[in-house]
């Protein structure tokens, strides 16, 4: 498998079948990202951790010019913030990130940020033009069929893991083509498909020294 900086990666599957585990993994090959730690699971003295909007802006705006070798935000949430704050807040984070450019965009559990009928305004063109500013996504989601259809047109990797729900099975069924029998699954297998790959893959524990690379994109200086 090989990754580039601007990949659109999208790990689905039901919960606890390992997808975090899986996006970490992948993380692992990326020296600069931002993480939307939707589950308050990303702890290590790795991670800048922001729960303030000003303090993350400012300290974009410190390393933009001058970055330093490794970057790893992770944004976390107050646990008092209103569906209506969240979705403000998840809008204004994405443009910060299209703004800063060069960096891997991580967002776990997408379904708390849109549906089949809404997408924050700056999560979809990320989505979609990332790849101009040389931003890449990885995006983790329990319920495919629940999610803004957009998120998943084009994106050049997707982890299927086990899913039990019959709206999700026949959404990914009828939306990707060819998907494997993805209830035969066992909890922390994925089916991998790619634009040039298929296959099945028994993810690795975190830190077991996953056997990936990366493929460098020409134009980009600051990623991976
Ligand atoms: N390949 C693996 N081998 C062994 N244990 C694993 C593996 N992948 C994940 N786990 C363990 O299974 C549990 C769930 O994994 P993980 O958090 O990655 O699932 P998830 O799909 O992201 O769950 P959620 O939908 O709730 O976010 C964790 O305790 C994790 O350590
Ligand atoms: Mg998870």
């Amino acid at each position: 498998m090989q990754f580039r900086a601007e990949d659109k990666i999208v790990v689905l599957g039901k919960s606890e079948c390992g997808k975090s585990n899986v996006c970490k993994t992948i993380q692992t090959l990326y020296r600069h990202k931002f993480i939307v730690d939707s589950a308050d699971e990303y702890h290590g003295p790795e991670y800048t951790v922001f729960r303030d909007l000003n303090k993350l802006a400012e300290y974009l705006n410190q390393i933009y010019n001058q970055r330093p070798e490794r970057i790893s935000i992770v944004w976390k949430w107050y646990d008092h913030l209103n569906q209506d704050t969240i979705k403000e807040q998840i809008d204004i984070i994405c443009h910060m990130v299209w703004n800063f450019q060069a960096i891997m965009f991580v967002l776990e559990e997408a379904n708390d940020y849109c549906n089949p009928h809404y997408v924050p305004h700056w999560l979809g063109i990320l989505q979609r033009k990332g790849r101009h500013r040389k931003i890449g996504t990885i995006i983790t989601a329990q319920r495919p069929s629940e999610l803004y259809k957009g998120l998943l047109s084009e994106v050049q990797k997707i982890y299927f893991g086990l899913l039990r729900t019959k709206n999700d099975v026949d959404w990914c069924h009828a939306y990707f083509d060819n998907v494997f029998n993805l209830r035969s699954l066992l909890v922390y297998e994925f089916y991998y498909f790619s634009d040039s790959e298929k296959k099945k893959v028994k993810f690795p524990l975190l830190n077991s020294g996953a056997n990936y690379k990366v493929k460098k994109s020409k134009n980009v200086k600051n990623q991976t």
